[in-house]
């Protein structure tokens, strides 16, 4: 069983990732943490609520978390995902959210369950380094961390060569690599470039809506602006859904296919290359390895997984 934190920001595609963990028979969710990131916090942290109360789950707590990165300006990606994050679409709900800040949960769950919870990082990584700031012993308490971001030969998405995660707070990604290589421990990648290989058709996309059932009548309302923008302003019919990759590889570990583990830095500065994920390929400039970044995965059980969640 894996026994799951989330950390996410959502944004359609985090919400399509959860789904596929919560209908997974070897998965447990046992809490979700919210960030800022796709849009603001109050958005993020309501569009959880709404996936729930769509699942008609009344077990998962939510705890929100930082409302922005530590140190620039927040950017947003409003553009694709809807003001309300969830495609303008204005669902709203009335859950309550924990009083405990997404940090100091996750101290606390590592803490009083060490080498037992898997960590999946949807969003950008302000919590988790606001957390690791607190408690530095954070790595060797965690059993595995699956991270959706970066982009490892600088195929970006939100310039030319970084992937919005890491871009939206590039000093928090830092910290946060930076802390796994120094402890010798692996952060598994799930970044933009295998995202963008492993794409959904437009043809798939209609079988999803096909189904019609509760979850997929929700998911394709949510979707619908952002496949508009991916047509429209991309000028793509293949859609590119980032977050349900990572979850794939969080909760089927086994479909990955091919990984290569390096040292990976961000960087921080750069007037083209801010938050780009730079990645020591050759083991030539760094003394630890702290990334485990996935390149190939099985792209049939990927589908199989998120026609699941939607059934
Ligand atoms: C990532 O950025 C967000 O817009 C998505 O939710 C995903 O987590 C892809 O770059
Ligand atoms: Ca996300």
């Amino acid at each position: 069983m894996h026994r799951l934190i989330i950390d996410t920001d959502p944004g359609e595609d985090d919400i399509l990732a959860m789904m596929m963990a919560y209908q997974h028979p070897n998965v447990q969710i046992e809490a979700i943490t919210v960030t800022a990131g796709n849009v603001g916090l109050v958005n993020t942290t309501n569009n959880v609520g709404v996936m729930l109360d769509i699942l008609q789950d009344d077990q998962i707590k939510v705890y929100a978390g930082c409302a922005g990165p530590f140190v620039h300006k927040p950017r947003d990606a409003s553009n694709a995902h809807g003001k309300d994050g969830l495609g303008n679409t204005g669902y709203r709900s009335s859950r309550p959210i924990e009083s405990t800040h997404a940090a100091m949960e996750m101290i606390n769950r590592f803490t009083n369950e060490p080498d037992a919870l898997t960590l999946v990082m949807l969003g950008p990584m302000t919590n988790l380094a606001t957390a690791l700031k607190l408690d530095p012993e954070l790595p060797h308490k965690i059993k595995r961390v699956v991270v959706m971001g970066g982009a490892v030969t600088g195929h970006g998405n939100i310039n030319r060569c970084s992937e919005f995660n890491i871009y939206a707070d590039p000093e928090a990604a830092h910290v946060v690599f930076d802390a796994w290589g120094k402890a010798g421990k692996l952060i598994k990648v799930s970044d933009w470039e295998l995202t963008s290989r492993n794409g959904f058709t437009k043809e798939v996309r209609a079988e999803w809506d096909a189904l019609n059932t509760e979850k997929s009548r929700f998911y394709t309302a949510i979707s619908a602006h952002s496949n508009r923008f991916i047509e429209e302003v991309r000028k793509r019919t293949v859609q590119f859904f980032a977050d349900p990759v990572a979850m794939a590889v969080a909760i089927e570990p086994d479909i990955v296919l091919k990984s290569e583990q390096h040292h990976l830095a961000i960087e921080m500065q750069g007037e083209w290359t801010r938050g780009q994920t730079t990645v020591d390929w050759l083991d030539l400039y760094s003394d630890t390895k702290n990334a485990d970044i996935v390149l190939e995965i099985d792209n049939g059980r990927l589908h199989e997984l998120v026609f699941a969640a939607l059934r």
